[in-house]
């Protein structure tokens, strides 16, 4: 079976083969319009004094603490969280040293290590979707954020994914298939109903699409387009001529084949710690 780097690894980046395509596959993110009006949703939310405490958790390779450090005085800081060590020895060789604003720590957003009511605000991107006790997550956050202190979260909603071309069943069933290879494959459209349930209020909500029309690019995020298909014939779900004659649709040899359209919702919440 065709071994490729899939979202779910995102959780454990550390032990993967393929660290480097996780890596450029978050710089390439990083660059999208759903990044950047997540990043701009969160600095209206957050409403930033020069002095403010902010923690970015799950901070990968450090693209928002870079963003925020910019709004941040003397007075301010960010400090980047994430349990993988390979995203934090990138952070304080090329972001750190570059915003004086900027720290990072190795942590477990279950366990954090801070002190109680430590930061103003808390930026989280698409982590949570990762972690198994969402709840122990949230009350963390709570703990470490003051009263009155402010969280934006964005997760994405595997389940609204949507592949095109059509053609028989193979698009559906690669749906399935995608959607069950993350922990909380519809995590985007309950977490207002989550993030309520656990201790926040004040919430609002915004909605961003990832719209993609290029094969490689599609596969350049962690989407593994050909395992799972691999996955659907092995387990007699599709048959190989079926797929076949799909991938000779969309699989052109640079990638770039009209037929191909991959599209996925994501939410953006704002809450504010009701402690
Ligand atoms: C999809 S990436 C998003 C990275 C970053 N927020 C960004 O916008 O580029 C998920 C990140 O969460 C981190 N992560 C996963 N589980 C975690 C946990 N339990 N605690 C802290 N970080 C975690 C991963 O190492 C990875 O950097």
């Amino acid at each position: 079976m065709k071994k490729e780097f899939s979202i779910r690894e995102f959780s454990n980046v550390d032990s993967s083969e393929f660290f480097s395509k996780y890596f450029r596959s978050l710089l390439l993110q990083s660059m999208l319009p759903y990044s950047v009006a997540f990043k701009s949703f969160a600095a209206d939310h957050f409403r930033l004094r020069s002095d403010a405490s902010i923690v970015d958790i799950g901070c990968g390779c450090g693209s928002a603490c870079a963003y925020f450090s910019a709004h941040l005085g003397d007075g301010g800081r960010i400090v980047g969280v994430d349990r993988c060590q390979k995203f934090l020895d990138y952070c304080d060789a090329y972001i750190a040293p570059n915003f004086p604003q900027a720290f990072f720590v190795r942590g477990d957003v279950r366990k954090l290590t801070f002190a109680d009511n430590e930061f103003d605000c808390c930026f989280i991107d698409r982590v949570l979707h990762h972690v198994d006790d969402i709840a122990a997550a949230l009350q963390e956050i709570r703990r470490i954020l003051k009263p009155g202190g402010k969280l934006v979260v964005m997760e994405p909603d595997f389940a609204s994914a949507i592949l095109s071309p059509k053609y028989k069943d193979v698009s559906t069933i690669w749906q399935e298939y995608f959607a069950k290879d993350v922990t909380h494959a519809k995590m985007g459209r309950e977490l207002m109903s989550i993030m309520m349930d656990n201790g926040f209020g004040d919430l609002y909500s915004k909605a961003e699409t990832v719209d993609v029309n290029n094969l490689n690019f599609c596969c350049s995020f962690g989407v593994s387009f050909y395992a799972y298909l691999e996955r659907a014939v092995a387990d007699g779900r599709l048959s190989q001529v079926v797929v076949d004659e799909y991938l000779q649709r969309v699989d052109g040899v640079d990638g770039r084949r009209k037929e191909m359209h991959f599209m996925m919702d994501l939410f953006m919440v704002a809450g504010v710690n009701n402690k």
